[in-house]
């Protein structure tokens, strides 16, 4: 880990008991979940927005919708993932926990979900198949509330290249052997960039985050 990530892990907030069990299981099975650097993130996020709603494109068993129930005086957050097994822990989990929320949980394809809603939403978890991040974004983006919050993972660390998203942010074009991880964070960050009712930023914590904030 490199100076950064251990200093900004440091300073993260402390899990609760049920997150702290499941942070010791994605840490045994090396599973991808936030973290706590960037879930204190989510958390926050929550706040500042009045949170009542919540939206997130892949799941798991459940250890980022904890941190956005942390930040939440009530209302819902709606889960997708399209392993039953892994919405199963995340059912078990979040109902041993004393969350001020009511948890949806959604077996399937978070893109076909998303589109049985209304929003509005006032944040959103982008954590699904990097190469399909903007198709997330543009399922969802009428959805969010003005003042709302798109957060996308993974725009540091994980499956995309990083020094290849270097030469992106550059200028420099994406290399034709580059992964499709790698072309669709760049997709992703062109999409949110681009949109002129969102304004983007990138927190370097945990894999890293793009917030992407509804304006109008
Ligand atoms: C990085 S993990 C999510 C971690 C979770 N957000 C957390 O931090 O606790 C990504 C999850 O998304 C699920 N997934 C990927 N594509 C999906 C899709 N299109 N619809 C539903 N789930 C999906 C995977 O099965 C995996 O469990």
């Amino acid at each position: 880990m490199d100076d950064l990530s251990r200093y900004l892990s440091g300073l993260a907030p402390e899990h609760d008991d049920v997150q702290a069990e499941m942070a010791d299981y994605a840490a045994e099975e090396g599973f991808p979940v936030v973290g706590p650097a960037a879930g204190g993130t989510l958390r926050v996020l929550a706040r500042l927005t009045d949170a009542e709603s919540v939206f997130e494109f892949g799941s798991g068993f459940g250890y980022s919708a904890t941190w956005w129930a942390r930040g939440m005086a009530g209302g819902r957050v709606v889960l997708t993932e399209h392993d039953p097994d892994e919405l199963d822990m995340a059912r078990e989990w979040l109902s041993a926990g004393e969350y001020p929320v009511s948890f949806d949980y959604r077996d399937g394809d978070a893109l076909s979900i998303v589109t049985e809603y209304d929003g509005p939403f006032d944040c959103v978890l982008v954590d699904h198949q990097k190469e399909r991040y903007v198709d997330g974004f543009d399922e969802v983006r009428e959805k969010v509330a003005p003042g709302g919050v798109v957060v996308a993972d993974n725009v540091i660390r994980g499956p995309a290249d990083f020094d290849t998203l270097v030469g992106y942010s550059e200028g420099e074009p994406i290399p034709d052997d580059a992964s499709a991880s790698t072309r669709g964070i760049a997709a992703y960050l062109d999409a949110v960039r681009a949109a002129p009712d969102f304004e983007t930023t990138i927190l370097p914590v945990g894999s890293g985050l793009a917030v992407s904030v509804r304006t109008e």
